[in-house]
């Protein structure tokens, strides 16, 4: 197990809130090397004691019920060093004196700083095997970006000891897709055009892009959510069964989806696509201010995309994904709604009033899978049957303890395993469609529609949200 995390962006929001936290969890559960440490790297000129005094009250907050001991026995394995990531040597004066460890580097930083961050690692002797290297999403943020940083930085490391991070991949409920469709014959036998009618993907977010308008303004719903999150959730959705759970074999059959997403182009691109900003609104009651992105910035932060899979599986089943910040609730879902028995036998409903069934995976705030199905149970007990709709619902029970995304991450960076990151192949097949996207947009001049904080998006957008939100979609703007 490697030893030694080298953490860049050590002041960072992600670190403060997610990393060290996480690490703390690993650390209370004994799961960390025994001389386990970590040097915390940012531009703020701390020293090591400044540090500690700025992150003890983050770990309290962000675990209130951790022993005191455990948040002073993590911070004395962590020093801080001051580092100007623009600066090749000043990272390789950072890193050398730790070079005979066994290094992981951990990069929460700009993907703007990857090249010249990893150049001074390379320089410092921590790229060299057996080190290795963490990347946070955004790999760059179009195809040409993402192939300069990753063919650079392949100069200096293996593939094979690289660990590229989406945090979603973490999530217990997101890993249980793999386990619902690759463990059941039933869905199994039903996972195809044959007997899917469409796929949504909905990854709703309350929060707004408060604190990180620099990064936002350049990035935007397609490239924050879409291009990571949304598209490896569409993946593991829609792959062949590997092989195997061996890292490659799963992460073979995710690039083939990647690939095979038809691009979207200008001349489809307002039916099959729609982007908004959020105004002022509110939301649970709570005024919510508009994002204002900088002069000259036209991103988005609410983006529907219906792509489509061009491959034996799953040819004409549209998949419908959807981000956006600032809207009613958080929310992430997977919503397989199936198509209509081939002969409809009932009186009432009628058939074009039956429900369709649905399988809907709710994978964060809870955890629950539901399947809408037709019954007769509530109907009356005999004369002609009456069909209802009946949810069954299964519920992992609440109070469980879930671990955040990120330890399960490191603990597998920590030991070798990439079943859970991403290969330089994904990133870059996901890149091109994003690019086909973007370009799309651009094109066809698709206008930015406002809606108000707190509403699922503009309302052209409801026809891309899952059936039991398209009408609150409407009837919010109605
Ligand atoms: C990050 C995005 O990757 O994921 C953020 O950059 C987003 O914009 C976040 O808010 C959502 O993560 P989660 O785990 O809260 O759903």
């Amino acid at each position: 197990m490697h030893d030694t995390l080298l953490l860049f962006g050590a002041t960072g929001d992600l670190a403060q809130r997610y990393l060290f936290p996480s690490l703390l969890r690993l650390l209370t559960d004994g799961l960390l090397a025994e001389d386990f440490r970590i040097r915390a790297m940012a531009l703020s000129a701390h020293d090591t004691d400044a540090f500690h005094d700025i992150l003890r009250p983050r770990l309290q907050q962000a675990m209130p019920q951790a022993p005191i001991e455990d948040i002073q026995s993590l911070l004395r394995r962590i020093d801080y060093r001051s580092v100007d990531l623009r600066d090749v040597d000043s990272v390789a004066d950072a890193v050398s004196d730790l070079a005979d460890r066994r290094c992981v580097s951990y990069l929460a930083i700009p993907p703007g700083l990857y090249i010249s961050t990893c150049e001074g690692l390379a320089k410092g002797g921590v790229l060299a095997a057996p080190h290795r290297l963490m990347l946070e999403k955004p790999i760059g943020s179009d195809s040409e970006s993402a192939e300069q940083i990753i063919t650079t930085i392949a100069q200096w490391i293996d593939e094979d000891r690289v660990f590229r991070l989406d945090h979603y991949l973490g999530k217990a409920a997101v890993q249980n897709l793999i386990a619902l469709r690759f463990g059941n014959t039933l869905l199994e036998a039903v996972w195809n055009r044959n007997y899917i009618e469409s796929v949504h993907i909905l990854v709703a977010e309350s929060e707004g892009v408060d604190g990180r308008d620099a990064y936002y303004a350049r990035s935007g719903a397609l490239r924050d959510m879409v291009q990571s999150h949304i598209l490896q959730l569409l993946c593991l959705v829609a792959m062949e069964p590997p092989a195997s759970l061996e890292a490659d074999r799963i992460r073979d059959e995710k690039v083939k989806v990647l690939r095979s997403l038809r691009p979207l182009e200008a001349r489809t691109a307002a039916r099959d696509s729609i982007r908004g900003r959020y105004t002022a609104g509110s939301i649970n009651g709570q005024p919510a201010q508009a994002y204002q992105p900088p002069e000259g910035s036209e991103v988005e932060t609410f983006a529907g995309v219906t792509a489509h899979i061009d491959n034996w599986r799953w040819s004409g089943v549209p998949f419908h994904l959807v981000t956006g910040k600032r809207l009613p609730e958080r929310t992430s879902r997977v919503v397989v709604t199936l198509k209509p028995v081939t002969h409809w036998l009932f009186e009432r409903p009628t058939r074009s009033q039956a429900a369709p069934n649905r399988l809907v995976f709710q994978l964060q705030p809870q955890e629950n899978i539901q399947l809408g199905l037709m019954s007769s149970l509530a109907g009356p007990e005999w004369g002609a049957l009456e069909l209802q709709p009946l949810e069954l619902e299964l519920s992992v029970p609440t109070g469980l303890h879930r671990r955040i995304a990120y330890e399960r991450l490191f603990l597998d960076a920590f030991n070798g395993n990439h079943a859970l990151f991403v290969r330089d192949d994904e990133v870059r097949a996901a890149w091109a469609w994003i690019d086909s996207v973007a370009d799309a947009w651009k094109a066809a001049q698709l206008p930015l529609e406002p809606y108000p904080a707190g509403q699922w998006g503009p309302a052209e957008a409801a026809t891309f949200l899952p059936q039991e939100l398209e009408a609150a979609a409407r009837g919010d703007k109605a």
